[in-house]
């Protein structure tokens, strides 16, 4: 994948070896998000873990680790943990969507899930999943803003949700606009 552009500020790559660095100073900035949603801070090899990183049972190719960069810098902004047809085809998990705090709340997210939502229909996506945190509630509003639904599930007790958007409008109900 080249370049795709967010929006004038920014764009979405997948991230290389030599980007380690700067994704590793990125988690450690986000220690806020892990302590919220694991109650600890990110651990040393986090990062690194992050390039790797797969569900059991998924195809070592269907791994996608996108950054975000801000134009005019080029500095790592944000991360997108994604597999792709995962657990079935068709179906992308969007493992994380993760900002720096400073620029969250200025509608980046909006425009990078966005921008993430139109490469997976492009490549021929018809859901999309995720986890998050009943108890996180800002990121929780987020993605029902992006027409996520919560799919609850009694047997989990972990506080953790699964949420899914369908990408054939038909089924969704949420707002999904930018
Ligand atoms: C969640 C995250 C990606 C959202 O991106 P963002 O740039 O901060 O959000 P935006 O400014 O684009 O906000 C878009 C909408 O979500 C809402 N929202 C986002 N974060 C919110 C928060 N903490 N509390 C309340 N609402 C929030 C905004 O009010 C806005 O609502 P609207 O569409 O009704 O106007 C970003 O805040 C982040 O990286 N958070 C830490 C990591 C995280 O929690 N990731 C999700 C893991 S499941």
């Amino acid at each position: 994948m080249t370049r795709m552009m967010v929006d004038g500020n920014c764009w979405l790559a997948e991230l290389e070896a030599e980007d380690g660095p700067a994704l590793e100073e990125l988690v450690e900035a986000c220690a806020d998000y892990y302590d919220a949603a694991f109650g600890r801070p990110p651990f040393p090899a986090e990062a690194q873990s992050m390039y790797m990183a797969l569900p059991d049972g998924a195809d070592p190719h269907s791994k996608l680790l996108l950054g975000v960069f801000r134009s005019g810098d080029a500095a790592l902004v944000g991360v997108l943990d994604v597999i792709r047809n995962h657990p079935k085809r068709a179906t992308w998990d969007l493992g994380l969507l993760l900002l720096r705090p400073e620029e969250r709340g200025k509608r980046l997210g909006a425009q990078v899930y966005g921008a993430f939502e139109q490469l997976a229909r492009s490549e021929g996506a018809n859901e999309i999943v995720l986890l998050t945190r009943e108890d996180m509630h800002g990121a929780h509003r987020f993605w029902v803003r992006r027409g996520f639904v919560d799919e609850p599930d009694p047997s989990r007790t972990d506080g953790f949700v699964l949420m899914r958007r369908y990408l054939d409008d038909s089924r969704s109900t949420g707002d999904a606009a930018l």
